[in-house]
């Protein structure tokens, strides 16, 4: 299994501006880019906030060639189960969705997809990592791309479970402390290490591919 992560982030570290929250940070080519990222993957996992702020599926774009020549499949990890039922995100035909939930969060998980999702429970109170990997690993899923957000990447981390960032740093400061970053969650301890493996400028854009020091194979 390979996981790897593509986020945009302002000098400041900040992935979303919580009062408006559809304002993109990265430009036309970085969205391409995540087009191409998205390519090379089996399912795109993302915490349930992202959803929120963007409630449909996230697809490669026409033209670029999917793995295996269907869209990427797309799961969102949940642990209250709060998801709204009337979203676009159920309605697409050509995406497999799941929702990874827990104990409490089943039921409402459950109400929400009705029948369009597996809703998978992968832990008591918390998401658990590596089950969530397990079993998209059983469904044949295992080049997986985290798109977020701070708080699902920071669990990614935790476990150890993240093998490479794609990182694109634009040129922006948002500022606000309340604005998600790139890893939230408590802090990492230890820190996470990485090591540069590509970086380039594109005009005012910063293009980073790192690997993650000592995440372990699932
Ligand atoms: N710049 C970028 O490239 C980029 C990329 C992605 C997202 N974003 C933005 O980032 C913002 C969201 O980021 P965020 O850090 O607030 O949230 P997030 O990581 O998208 O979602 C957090 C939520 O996901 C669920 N979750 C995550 N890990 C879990 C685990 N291990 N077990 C159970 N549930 C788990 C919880 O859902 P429940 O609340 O349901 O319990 C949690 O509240 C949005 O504004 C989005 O647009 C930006």
């Amino acid at each position: 299994v390979r996981v790897f992560s593509n986020l945009a982030v302002s000098l400041d570290g900040k992935i979303a501006d919580r009062q408006q929250p559809r304002h993109a940070l990265g430009t036309p080519l970085d969205r391409k880019t995540m087009g191409v990222i998205r390519a090379q993957s089996d399912v795109i996992v993302i915490g349930a906030n992202t959803l929120r702020a963007s409630p449909h599926t996230m697809r490669v774009p026409k033209g670029l060639a999917k793995r295996s020549g269907r869209q990427p499949a797309n799961a969102v990890v949940s642990a209250s189960g709060n998801l709204d039922p009337d979203w676009k995100f159920w309605q697409d035909p050509e995406v497999v969705r799941f929702v990874f939930t827990t104990e409490r969060g089943w039921k409402q998980a459950c109400e929400a997809a009705q029948e369009r999702a597996f809703v998978v429970k992968a832990g008591q109170d918390q998401v658990e990592i590596p089950r969530l990997l397990e079993r998209l690993k059983k469904s044949g899923l295992e080049r997986v791309l985290v798109e977020g957000g701070g708080e699902l990447v920071s669990r990614f981390l935790e476990a150890r479970c993240l093998h490479e960032m794609y990182v694109t740093l634009t040129p922006w400061l948002l500022g606000g402390r309340e604005n998600p970053s790139l890893v939230g969650g408590a802090g990492l301890s230890p820190w996470a290490g990485l090591k540069v493996l590509k970086s380039k400028r594109v005009g005012q854009e910063f293009y980073f591919h790192y690997k993650v020091k000592g995440a372990r194979r699932v």
